[in-house]
């Protein structure tokens, strides 16, 4: 599909549910006057638990929604969908660019390491993918990488379960593994893991690098607009417009929580 684009028309975005917002604050914080949709597939998250033939469904369901909106440009901000099915997103955007997290936090984290071994956490469907140590070893065939599915994060960052004892308990759980294997540098590799950053953090041990892709994704999304001509020069600064699946009011209270900013009106679509 093609549209025409303007500099005025919105970026869009889409995740599963809540986790693609670490995306979007990011993006605020580097183009506030760039006009935003996005798109949280919250009838259906988790996504990291399903089959490749089902997240390759979703997606495909999540681009054709925000298409309908004709974007200047899309980000995947799901991992989990950027590791197995960029290339539907990419088919139905036809000559709209596409950014996804995955590739983003690589180059990140390969920047990042010293010691030449990386940690990477996410889903399910993404560690099993092994599309991190893919694209980590296609920019440095050296580098070793030891990856752990953290499927219970999801749901605890989807509860708002931020600093809370049962997010502690399973921090420890599943990260205490990858911990000792020498990594100097950890990717969360998952969109929702930002939003548990903090007990990450502390659990994994100060020593050890977070690499967060959603930077990364805003500096490529600010040097693609520049370089297309495409950034917008209004100056005013912009409300994301938020469409969601499913519990439009849950997904404005973790908003709230998580953003700490005025709250936009969440429209709820149907997939
Ligand atoms: N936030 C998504 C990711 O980055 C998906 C999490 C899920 O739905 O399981 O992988």
């Amino acid at each position: 599909m093609n549209h025409k684009v303007t500099s005025e028309s919105p970026i869009g975005i889409f995740d599963s549910g809540i986790g693609g917002l670490t995306v979007v604050k990011a993006i605020q914080a580097a183009l506030p006057s760039e006009r935003i949709i996005y798109f949280g597939d919250t009838a259906r998250v988790p996504y990291g638990p399903k089959s490749q033939i089902t997240i390759r469904k979703y997606a495909s369901d999540d681009i054709a929604i925000l298409m309908r909106y004709q974007p200047k440009m899309i980000i995947v901000a799901c991992n989990t969908v950027s590791a197995l099915a960029l290339d539907v997103v990419e088919k139905a955007c036809g000559n709209i660019p596409v950014i996804g997290v995955l590739k983003a936090g690589a180059e990140l984290a390969v920047q990042a390491t010293k010691n030449n071994r990386i940690g990477v956490i996410g889903t399910q469907a993404t560690v099993c993918s092994n599309a991190y140590a893919c694209a980590i070893n296609q920019l440095n065939p050296e580098i070793q990488v030891v990856s752990k599915a953290c499927p219970l994060f999801v749901p605890l960052a989807e509860e708002g379960f931020i600093d809370h004892a049962a997010t502690k308990l399973i921090a420890r759980e599943y990260l205490s593994e990858i911990r000792d294997q020498g990594i100097d540098t950890l990717v969360l590799g998952c969109t929702h893991y930002p939003i548990l950053r903090k007990v990450i953090e502390e659990t994994i041990g100060h020593g050890i690098r977070i690499i967060d892709s959603a930077e990364a994704v805003a500096f490529r999304t600010k040097k693609l607009l520049t370089e297309s001509e495409l950034l917008n020069s209004n100056l005013k600064s912009c409300i994301p417009h938020l469409l969601v699946s499913d519990l439009p009011q849950k997904f404005s209270l973790l908003y709230q929580l998580f953003m700490s900013s005025e709250l936009p009106d969440v429209e709820l679509v149907e997939v």
